[in-house]
């Protein structure tokens, strides 16, 4: 490192000391999510199971509660619950990357971890370089850099980032996320031998491409993975109208699923599903583990809540990280579910078999909290209405015969509500994590998820149930350790 690296490196272990205290002692806090020491986090990077721990990246700026220089943060667990924070990975210092190290994945390869990123450059007029980066380590904790391994081919402009890396049938292969001079959205596919020297094949999917329309004027983020047969692409496109019920956040997170070539590049996909129907979710991202398991983290957060004054911004410190989700392909579709061992965090548990509710407000007792986890499992439905009030003002609601799942938060900058919805043929299950400042919810054992971020006043406790008809349930309900 250089000799203003260090110093940097020094501003910034100072800045989380000086911080400590507020952002520690910040009501809204969280309690199980990773969120960042001091500043702004957003993307999960190299996501990866290397020698026995699980390893999670992030899109940091130290500095800042906004958008600006980007290092690579970092968090190591053995048990995707209990997060050690580890020295910084990647600090932008080099020519190829003075303007941010920005989002990237991870590989083992030879007992080694190997980083893949963008160097993000801007001259002194803000023309944009990209270059896609390499780092390596032997241990896990410290990377050497060994600087651009791919240039942004011709016909794309500089929004070239976000390389992700994988190994199928004795080659590695990477797909970026992309945009063409035209102006349309894409993901390009490279293939390397030795992780070093990458040829460029083109296109996998875009904007125009393959039936799917005009789509966006940048995807970014990609992940490409097998699950149970099916070749599922995840990307973020940016530029998609709100339609109805969808795309209604600034950005979008979904998938498309196929059957992809990876020697005649090409991928034949049906039509774009979002990944989450809450407020806050963008640029997930996904590895394996030793069990097999798909598991994704999103930035629970998006570029519209970056500029809307968050009240955690006074405490220095905006956005976090989703829980953990394990993926599986199932009815033509991609569920996600908390991850099995979230169930360590349950303490003091409540249940009711077969409570009928037929109020319009009904409490139940020791059902309340501000970190919990609660799960309703509806065993019979005669109502026209359902919903649970969490707090005074989020609310989850569905609709019968509108078919529609609700959900409703107080907005950051007023006291009044927003809302985010999506279709839903029956409601079986709520699954439902809240952290002192999120609310996570998982519908019918993950067909849909909602994720948000939000602010009630810092101890309100309350559950209510409200119905319009009748409706019984069994219904759980842990505290989760803080
Ligand atoms: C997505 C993103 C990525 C980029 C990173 C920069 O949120 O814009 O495309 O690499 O954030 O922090």
């Amino acid at each position: 490192m250089t000799q203003s690296n260090l110093s940097n490196t020094e501003a910034i272990y100072n800045r989380i000391d000086k911080y400590r205290d507020m952002v520690t002692d910040d009501p809204y806090r969280l309690h199980y999510h990773l969120m960042p020491p001091v500043g702004l986090l957003n993307d999960p990077n190299g996501l990866v199971f290397f020698k026995g721990k699980y390893h999670v990246f992030y899109q940091w700026n130290p500095f800042e509660t906004a958008h600006g220089i980007k290092y690579w943060g970092h968090y190591i667990s053995d048990d995707l619950i209990h997060w050690e924070p580890a020295p910084i990975a990647l600090a932008p210092d080099q020519w190829y990357d003075k303007d941010g190290c920005y989002s990237g994945s991870a590989i083992v390869h030879n007992g080694k971890m190997y980083l893949f990123y963008t160097g993000n450059v801007k001259d002194e007029s803000n023309n944009r370089e990209s270059y896609q980066c390499m780092a390596v380590s032997e241990n896990g904790i410290s990377f050497e850099k060994k600087g651009p391994v791919i240039h942004i081919p011709e016909g794309y402009t500089s929004h070239f980032r976000d390389p992700k890396v994988f190994y199928k049938d004795n080659l590695w292969y990477m797909v970026i996320g992309a945009q063409t001079i035209e102006g349309n959205g894409e993901v390009v596919l490279y293939s390397s031998p030795d992780l070093e020297n990458w040829d460029f094949l083109g296109p996998i999917a875009g904007s125009n491409k393959n039936g799917l329309g005009e789509f966006g004027y940048m995807w970014e983020c990609p992940d490409l993975f097998t699950l149970h047969g099916k070749d599922l692409l995840i990307f973020s496109p940016q530029g998609l109208e709100a339609e109805g019920y969808r795309y209604n956040n600034v950005f979008q997170s979904g998938y498309l699923a196929g059957d992809l070539d990876l020697h005649g590049v090409t991928f034949k996909h049906g039509t774009f599903d979002e990944l989450d129907r809450g407020f806050d979710f963008y640029a997930p991202q996904t590895t394996n583990d030793n069990d097999g398991r798909r598991i994704l983290f999103g930035w629970m957060g998006n570029a519209e809540t970056c500029d809307t004054p968050q009240p955690t911004v006074r405490n220095h410190w905006i956005h976090a990280l989703t829980i953990p989700r394990q993926l599986e392909w199932k009815d033509g579709k991609l569920y996600q579910r908390p991850v099995e061992e979230l169930e360590q965090l349950r303490e003091n548990g409540v249940n009711y078999t077969g409570v009928e509710f037929r109020e319009q407000e009904k409490k139940l007792e020791g059902v309340k909290g501000t970190v919990f986890e609660l799960q309703i499992a509806i065993t019979e439905w005669q109502a026209e209405s359902f919903s649970v009030n969490i707090g005074h003002n989020n609310r989850l609601i569905y609709n019968q015969s509108k078919k529609t799942f609700t959900f409703q938060r107080k907005r950051f900058t007023d006291d009044t509500v927003e809302y985010r919805h999506c279709q839903l043929d029956t409601l079986e299950k709520i699954h439902l994590f809240k952290d002192s400042s999120s609310i996570e919810v998982f519908l019918n054992n993950g067909q849909e998820v909602f994720s948000s971020r939000v602010f009630d006043e810092p101890d309100t406790k309350e559950i209510t149930f409200s119905v319009d008809g009748t409706v019984t349930a069994d219904v759980y309900r842990w505290n989760l350790k803080k």
